[in-house]
């Protein structure tokens, strides 16, 4: 199994335990979705606040070791509020570890393709809901500018998309809006802001019987993990005309990344071969779903179990 390390504040531990398990099983269809030999896991780092850099040091060392206990059966990587630099630490006790610097024999962040995925997912959105995939004209509000929403934002505005972005940290929207000329919105409007695609990419659980009837865009297509408050919220999106692109098939982009490079030695063509299927893998499960009349996220969880079920498990298991 596979996933990453986020480190993150927590309100009590119960709570990252219950993240840890969510987001591992959302690995778990992730790797599915994307036809990624490898099952899914997730490590959550619950810390007080940022750490010095000795304690973050220490602490990923001990996880490093955690890691080593399971002999290989997990491997992890760079997730939120980790990077590459951190997946060099952990390469101090443990070989079980992707997302490394190229420094250090990884294959280096995977955000960069991460958005990349993400931006095929958004095209193939815009091709169902509108019929073209073009996104001069078109306004895309990107929530959250970390590592993958930044790139995102970006390769948008690139395209000529009308790109908006906001941000909990508004030191990072700012300088993003003064280099690429982009537009801010103040954090708690971006739910109400008028847009044809709302691209979560920051904190998961965002969309709710509570805040579903306040979007105003036709599409939520992002890179966050889980955005979702549960899983009936895919069937509330549907239910509001809004066509959601599940988050373990379109932030696929970076398990792509670092399995495809690290574990089955593809190459730059190959990944974004990949990469570009994400857009594929969409476009399916949005027919699927009109044809079933069931909502998108009910048709992903369809692919990703049929795909589990077809997999050869080792005997015994
Ligand atoms: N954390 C990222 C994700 O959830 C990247 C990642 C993928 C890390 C697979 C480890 C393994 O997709």
């Amino acid at each position: 199994a596979a996933g990453g390390t986020r480190m993150k504040e927590y309100a009590a531990p119960a709570e990252a335990l219950a993240d840890a398990t969510r987001l591992a099983r959302a690995m778990t269809y992730k790797m599915a979705a994307a036809a990624l030999p490898m099952g899914g896991g997730k490590s959550v780092l619950a810390v007080p606040g940022d750490l010095p850099d000795d304690h973050r040091e220490q602490l990923l060392w001990r996880h490093g070791h955690n890691i080593n206990l399971l002999g290989g059966n997990y491997r992890t990587g760079p997730d939120m509020n980790t990077s590459s630099a951190d997946m060099d630490v952990l390469g101090q006790v443990t070989p079980f570890v992707f997302g490394r610097t190229p420094a250090e024999g990884g294959s280096g962040s995977s955000a960069p393709d991460t958005a990349v995925g993400c931006l095929h997912g958004i095209k193939a959105s815009l091709a169902h809901v509108f019929g073209t995939d073009s996104l001069p004209g078109r306004r895309v509000l990107v929530q959250g500018v970390g590592e993958v929403g930044r790139r995102l934002a970006e390769m948008l505005a690139k395209e000529g998309a009308t790109v908006l972005i906001s941000d909990v940290d508004e030191g990072r929207t700012t300088t993003l809006a003064e280099e690429l000329g982009l537009d801010v919105v103040p954090v708690g409007d971006e739910l109400e802001t008028e847009c044809d695609v709302f691209a979560p990419c920051a904190a998961g659980g965002i969309l709710t019987a509570a805040t579903i009837p306040r979007l105003r865009c036709r599409i939520v297509a992002g890179a966050a993990n889980n955005p979702l408050g549960d899983p009936a919220d895919g069937a509330r999106l549907q239910q509001a005309g809004i066509l959601y692109a599940p988050d373990f098939v379109i932030n696929g982009g970076g398990a792509i990344h670092l399995i495809g490079y690290e574990t089955l030695g593809w190459s730059r063509a190959q990944v974004e071969a990949h990469l570009a299927g994400i857009g594929t893998t969409l476009s399916e499960i949005y027919q699927a779903a009109v044809n079933k009349g069931i909502s998108t996220e009910e048709a992903a969880e369809q692919v990703a179990e049929a795909r589990l079920a077809a997999r050869p498990r080792p005997a015994g298991v």
